[in-house]
């Protein structure tokens, strides 16, 4: 993430009752002969977490605790294939990537700014590892682009430098490469899989955005796009290919201000958000691709979900627009009951919405190609969460609702996905604290996602892109303002992803515990309105045995059901960003330990384990942000007078016969 900006709670008895009825539906299902990953419920407690804890640190190392290891992958610049060269670290503070070779080179290079994993096993201690690359960062990139910021002339170095921009186009998008795990992990260097996409590889746009005028104009036959931007957290799916969430993509597009738009352009800006002025990287000033002026629609082919088949790099990735086009975060796929693609997903803004995707028709295990385009037909909803712990998935259907038909504004399902928030306006959904990835626990089915923070929570009423909004607390956002951020627990109706009503409660409160303001449980009465620095894990009140914690961004879940977060913004003068383990059920609920903590000025994302639970890869996303391509807060992970890489780590108990988490 960069610049864009409870029902009373369950008692203990019914948990008990909801956790006999699933019981039941497990074994029913399981007499239907369903596969067993598809039926929630019938688990033991998960093991303890038992790891020694991870103190809170400055150091500019991944600390963590004694008996793992964690080692460096891939960094930023190391070539995916033989016939290129890594880049020399050292060299970035002398203007080595502002050569007219570097940007060739970075195209077959990992990229910068790693976040959302996707892991396929491919035999034992080998893996198909799929990374996207969020976003650039030129004033760890650039000698004199800080100062040519602070001179308020960045416009002028990009033009004088287009290579610059030629870069950075590189060192974005995903990469696919092969690891493999000899004493430990690292990448294989011209794998048949490895693949780097950048801002110029050729996608296809697929679903019912495919034919709108401000997509396709020429009405082509096959609608393209080029590059996939500002990707963030991620996930896979049961056929095996790897989805990816488009995010902030309105920084990579300036000069909004200039622009003449026609008034549909105007309506799916309006509401998504339009830079008047400078973009964030000023590409705009050596490719009028990314002029909003010169091409006022380009960047509605950007902010979608995009599916990459990893297995054959000949293959075109798609952007899936019938799940809707928003700040997108996560896409975490799971199977419902009747086997069904269910792909829940956020939209990282204040005050934005939490979505699911079912699709139409059902994952077929025995037949690939009838897998292949199953996002681009099913039902998109939005999330509806009642202050009495109850909660409703509305239906973005063009025609079903009164409010989206064409009286109303809305032609057809293409201008519902285009403007998916302003149709989730219209339908009541409940705007949220910046909704970030989301993990669903493989024991029980219940679905988690993480609300990063909201400083304009409780400011008062506000008017924004053109709505005007209550930024008052309720239960689902009851902190004003929310600094750090929550964690909420949604248990669909009938432990079904495809139902459409569902219970949830808020499952953390982030932040320092204290014995005065750590709540054993989240009162009815107050629940709604809670002061800035009131903390709730999940029930947990032992403040010795509880590792503070804020901002939580990425989520992920081992098998034995343990919720591992990562932060996004826990960087103080005391602590940096790292990763934090609890449990989501039993006596030690929301009992959230760190088990990692990360480099300077790194945030932390991936967070992702082997299906044998053996291995956590986390990514490090901007070590060293603050400073400059001279003078880097970080040197993380070469040291010495190296530029700070950007990197997947993979860590380990160092004893194999060591459980995860133990
Ligand atoms: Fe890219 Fe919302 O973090
Ligand atoms: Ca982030
Ligand atoms: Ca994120």
């Amino acid at each position: 993430m960069r610049f864009s900006d409870s029902p009373p709670l369950q008692t203990l008895l019914e948990r008990r009752l909801n956790r006999r009825r699933l019981l039941g539906g497990g074994a029913e299902l399981a007499a239907l002969g369903v596969v067993a990953r598809r039926t929630y419920g019938q688990t033991e407690e998960p093991s303890s977490l038992s790891f020694p804890r991870v103190r809170p640190s400055k150091a500019d190392a991944v600390i963590v605790p004694d008996g793992y290891r964690a080692d460096v992958v891939i960094r930023w610049g190391d070539a995916l294939f033989a016939d290129n060269a890594a880049f020399d670290a050292a060299a970035v503070a002398r203007g080595a990537l502002l050569g007219a070779p570097a940007p060739a080179a970075q195209a077959r290079q990992f990229g910068y700014n790693c976040d959302g994993i996707g892991l396929f096993a491919l035999a034992a201690g080998r893996q198909l590892l799929c990374v996207n690359h969020e976003f650039p960062l030129p004033a760890l990139m650039f000698p004199d682009w800080v100062e040519a910021r602070e001179a308020r002339s960045v416009g002028v170095f990009v033009r004088e430098r287009p290579s610059a921009v030629a870069y950075m186009q590189a060192c974005v998008g995903l990469s696919v490469v092969e690891i493999e795990r000899a004493s430990k992990w690292g990448h294989v260097s011209d794998s048949r899989y490895n693949r780097r996409i950048t801002a110029h590889t050729p996608i296809e746009i697929a679903g019912p955005a495919r034919g709108h005028s401000l997509l396709n104009p020429g009405g082509e036959r096959t609608p393209l796009c080029f590059g996939t931007l500002g990707n963030c957290a991620a996930g896979t799916t049961p056929w095996r290919t790897y989805v990816t969430a488009e995010e902030n993509v309105d920084d990579y597009f300036g000069n909004g201000a200039a622009a003449k738009l026609d008034a549909a352009t105007e309506l799916v800006h309006r509401r998504f958000g339009l830079r008047l002025r400078d973009s964030a990287y000023r590409w705009e000033y050596a490719d009028p691709r990314f002029d909003v002026a010169a091409n006022p629609a380009e960047l509605c082919k950007f902010g979608w979900i995009v599916e990459l088949d990893p297995f054959d790099p000949t293959s075109r990735p798609k952007k899936r627009t019938a799940l809707g086009r928003f700040k997108h975060e996560g896409a975490t796929t799971v199977l419902a009951a009747d086997g069904r693609a269910v792909v829940y997903m956020g939209d990282d803004q204040q005050f934005e919405y939490f979505y699911k995707f079912v699709s139409r028709d059902r994952f077929d295990a025995a037949r690939p190609e009838a897998n292949r385009d199953l996002l681009d037909e099913g039902t998109l909803y939005v999330a509806r969460l009642d202050d009495d712990g109850r909660g409703e998935w509305l239906p973005l259907v063009h025609g079903r609702h009164p409010e989206l038909t064409r009286e109303r504004g809305f032609g057809s399902q293409a201008d519902v996905v285009l403007r998916c928030r302003e149709a989730a306006d219209r339908l009541g959904a409940t705007p949220l604290d910046r909704p970030e990835d989301v993990a669903v626990n493989p024991r029980t089915g219940h679905v988690y996602f993480s609300c990063t923070q909201n400083l304009a929570r409780g400011q008062g009423e506000t008017v924004v892109a053109g709505r005007t909004l209550d930024t008052r607390t309720n239960r689902a956002s009851p902190r004003a303002p929310n600094m750090a951020g929550h964690i909420v627990e949604l248990i669909e109706h009938d432990a079904d992803a495809a139902a459409t009503a569902f219970r949830w409660e808020i499952f953390l409160l982030a932040g320092t515990p204290s014995r005065q303001e750590l709540f054993a449980a989240l009162p009815a009465e107050h629940a709604a309105s809670l002061a800035a620095n009131v903390t709730y894990f999940g029930g947990a009140t032992d403040v010795g045995e509880l590792s503070a914690f804020a901002n939580p961004d990425n989520l992920g879940f081992d098998a034995d059901g343990n919720l591992w977060i990562v932060t996004d913004g826990y960087r103080s003068d005391d602590n940096n960003d790292g990763c934090f383990a609890c449990q989501t059920a039993g006596p030690e609920r929301g009992r959230v330990r760190q088990f990692m903590s990360g480099p300077l000025g790194a945030e932390v994302g991936g967070c992702e384990f082997t299906a044998d639970g053996g291995t956590l890869f986390l990514t490090l996303q901007h070590p060293g942000d603050g400073g400059s391509a001279t003078n880097p807060q970080s040197r993380w992970p070469d040291g010495g007078d190296a530029a700070p890489r950007p990197s997947v780590i993979a860590i380990e108990p160092e004893s194999r016969s060591r459980k995860f988490g133990t």
